[in-house]
């Protein structure tokens, strides 16, 4: 059995993120997605939505569950059991920041970090872009599934 950690701030989800899971789960015999809650960063939606919309989006893998976390990755993986952490990469841009990411938390734990490479149509995607085109007008129904695109419209009133 091989436990995978996928984190993020996930806020919101976006396609890339569930390619990623998608991903995992068929490699993987149990996928945690973890949410950070990190108290001193304003998020668009709290951790209860966050888990909400996540424990939705991936009720169609049976190997994948939901889990908060906040404090030092690697405390989590080991909470969960996790084997590996598992990063989707987009383009060059992400390597330099996620391998140091990895390289450290390697240090601090020995945990393996394992890299996704995310859906070409996806390398330009990312949750802090959605939502600013989202606010500005921009259509983001490619980018995200239907409940985030409904939950982001409702938040936007
Ligand atoms: O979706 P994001 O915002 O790119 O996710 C970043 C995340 C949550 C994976 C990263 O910030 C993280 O691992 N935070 C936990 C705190 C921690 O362990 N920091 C040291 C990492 S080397």
């Amino acid at each position: 059995m091989t436990v995978a950690l996928v984190p993020g701030s996930f806020d919101p989800p976006t396609n890339g993120h569930l390619d990623v899971i998608e991903r995992c789960a068929g490699i993987f015999s149990d996928v945690v997605v973890g949410i950070i809650k990190n108290p001193s960063k304003v998020y668009l939606f709290d951790e209860a939505e966050r888990t909400e919309m996540l424990t939705d989006l991936c009720s169609g893998w049976e190997n994948v569950r939901i889990g908060l976390f906040g404090g030092l990755l690697v405390d989590y993986a080991k909470q969960v059991d996790a084997d590996v952490v598992v990063k989707g990469l987009r383009a060059i841009t992400d390597f330099d920041y996620e391998f140091q990411m990895s390289q450290m938390n390697r240090h601090l734990s020995g945990i393996v970090t394992l890299f996704v490479a995310t859906k070409p149509e996806y390398g330009y995607l990312s949750s802090s872009l959605v939502k600013e085109v989202y606010r500005l007008g921009g259509a983001v129904d490619a980018l995200v599934p239907a409940s985030v695109a409904a939950a982001l419209k409702e938040r936007y009133v």
